[in-house]
C-alpha cells in the first residue's frame, strides 16, 4: 500500500524469461490453484489452455508481495478471463470453487493415479479411463499388457511419486560421477533441472554429461549405462538418440553432429541412509515386513558435446515454462530458433555459437537470470 492507502499496482514484463522468480513465492494459493488447472488441462490434453493457466501463474510468481485485491492486478500480461475468474474466487472465498470440485472429481483422481505411474501419460490414461480403469488395482485385474517402462512404472509406484530430496540427488550424483569418470576420465557431470535452480526436492533427478574435447564424449551413454548396469545401480532404463525435430519451432536442418547427444530415462536403485531405514531398522527378522533397504529414484542423463554444452545446459535447467517462453521470445522478438543444441538467427541465416548461458542470454538480446530465479 502506498500512502494514500491503495493498494500497489504491479507491473510485470510480458515473457517469463525477463522474469526473476525465485522459489520465494508470495501467492502460493493462487498460484496452487492455477497449477492444478493448467495440470488438468494438459492431462486432458488441452495443451494451449495447460500453457495459458501456466503463464498465468507464472505472473503471479513474479509479485513482490501477495495480491489483495483485484483492481492490483489491472494491466498485468497474461491473465485471461478465467484466471481473472479464479484468482478473484480466492480473493473474496479464500478458495476457488472450480478447483476444489476439480480435485474432488473421479476422472481427475483417477487421471492423477494412472500418469503417477512412470510410462503412462494422458492418452493413455484417457484410454483406460474410458474402459472403467480408475485405480491401479483395476489396471492390474485389467489384463492390460504394460510396456517395460509401465511395469517399472507399477512396480516401483510408491517410490517414484515420494519426492527426491536434495540429500538422495547428492547420493545419485556421487554414484553417476564414479560411473563417469570410470568410463571416461576427464569427462564432467553437472546437475540440472530442478535441483540447479535451487528447489528443495524434485520428482526425478537430471544431469548432464560432456566432455572439454569435442567427439571424446561419443558413445559415452552407453558405456556409463553398462557400468551402472554392472554394479546393480539400475532398476530400469532406455537410452535414445535426442531426436533434433522434439522442438516445433528449432533449425529445419540440424548441424551434422546433432545425434551425438543422448539420453537417458532411467530408474535407479539407491540404497538409503541408516538413519533413513527407520527407528525399528535393525536385525532383518525384526524389521516391519516389506521394509527394504533401498528405493527407487528417477534420473535423466543427457550427454552433449562440448560445443553444444551451453545450450543443453540452459534447455535441460528449466522450468519447463522458463525454456517455452525461451524460444517464444527467441522466435517472435529476435526471429531466432532456439533448442536445447543450438540458436538459430532466422535473418543471418546462419547458427550463433556459445560457450556459457550468459553468452545465450546476450545473444538474444536479454539480461542474463541465474537458474535460481527461473522457477516459473
Ligand atoms: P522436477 O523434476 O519435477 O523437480 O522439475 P524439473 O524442472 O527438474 O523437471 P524435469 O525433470 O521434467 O525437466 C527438467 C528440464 O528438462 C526442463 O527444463 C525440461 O524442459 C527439460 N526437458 C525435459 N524433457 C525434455 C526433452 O525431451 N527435451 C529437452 N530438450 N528438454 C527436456
Ligand atoms: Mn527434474
Ligand atoms: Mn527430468
Amino acid at each position: 500500500h502506498n500512502d494514500e492507502g491503495e493498494a500497489v499496482v504491479f507491473s510485470v514484463p510480458s515473457f517469463a524469461c525477463q522474469r526473476r522468480i525465485t522459489l520465494d513465492n508470495h501467492n502460493t494459493i493462487i498460484t496452487g490453484a492455477l497449477s492444478l488447472l493448467a495440470e488438468n488441462a494438459e492431462l486432458s490434453e488441452e495443451d494451449g489452455r495447460g500453457v495459458a493457466f501456466r503463464r498465468a501463474a507464472a505472473v503471479l510468481k513474479a509479485l513482490p508481495e501477495p495480491v489483495t485485491c483485484m483492481t492490483q492486478l489491472r494491466g498485468l500480461p497474461c491473465l485471461g478471463e478465467h484466471s481473472l475468474r479464479v484468482i478473484k474466487d480466492i480473493l473474496e472465498n479464500g478458495e476457488s470453487n472450480e478447483v476444489e470440485s476439480m480435485k474432488q472429481s473421479e476422472r481427475y483422481k483417477a487421471l492423477k493415479v494412472l500418469t503417477g505411474v512412470f510410462g503412462v501419460g494422458a492418452k493413455t490414461a484417457d484410454r483406460w479411463i474410458r474402459e472403467g480403469i480408475h485405480t491401479l488395482h483395476q489396471l492390474r485385474d485389467s489384463g492390460h499388457a504394460l510396456n517395460r517402462a509401465q511395469q517399472a512404472g507399477v512396480e516401483h509406484y510408491d517410490d517414484l511419486n515420494q519426492p527426491v530430496s536434495m540429500a538422495e540427488a547428492d547420493a545419485v550424483g556421487e554414484i553417476v560421477e564414479k560411473a563417469v569418470v570410470s568410463v571416461l576420465p576427464g569427462a564432467q557431470i553437472t546437475l540440472t533441472g530442478g535441483f540447479r535452480r535451487g528447489k528443495p526436492s524434485g520428482h526425478d533427478v537430471d544431469f548432464l554429461i560432456t566432455h572439454p574435447e569435442e567427439g571424446r564424449e561419443e558413445g559415452l551413454m552407453s558405456k556409463v549405462v553398462s557400468w551402472l548396469e554392472s554394479q546393480g545401480f539400475l532398476l530400469y532404463h532406455k537410452t535414445s538418440r535426442n531426436s533434433y525435430l522434439e522442438s516445433a519451432n528449432g533449425p529445419a536442418r540440424p548441424a551434422s553432429n546433432m545425434d551425438r547427444f543422448e539420453r537417458c530415462f532411467s530408474i535407479f536403485k539407491l540404497a538409503k541412509k541408516y538413519h533413513e531405514l527407520g527407528k525399528d531398522a535393525g536385525p532383518e527378522e525384526t524389521k516391519p515386513a516389506g521394509h527394504k533397504p533401498w528405493r527407487a529414484v528417477r534420473v535423466d542423463l543427457v550427454v552433449s558435446p562440448i560445443s553444444q554444452f551451453a545450450f543443453a545446459l540452459l534447455g535441460w535447467t528449466g522450468s519447463k515454462l522458463f525454456e517455452r517462453e525461451l524460444r517464444r521470445w527467441a522466435g517472435q522478438e529476435k526471429a531466432m530458433s532456439l533448442s536445447s543444441h543450438a540458436l538459430f538467427d532466422n535473418k543471418q541465416k546462419r547458427y550463433l555459437t556459445a560457450t556459457s548461458e550468459e553468452e545465450i542470454f546476450g545473444h538474444l538480446g536479454l539480461e542474463f537470470i541465474p537458474p535460481s530465479e527461473r522457477n516459473a
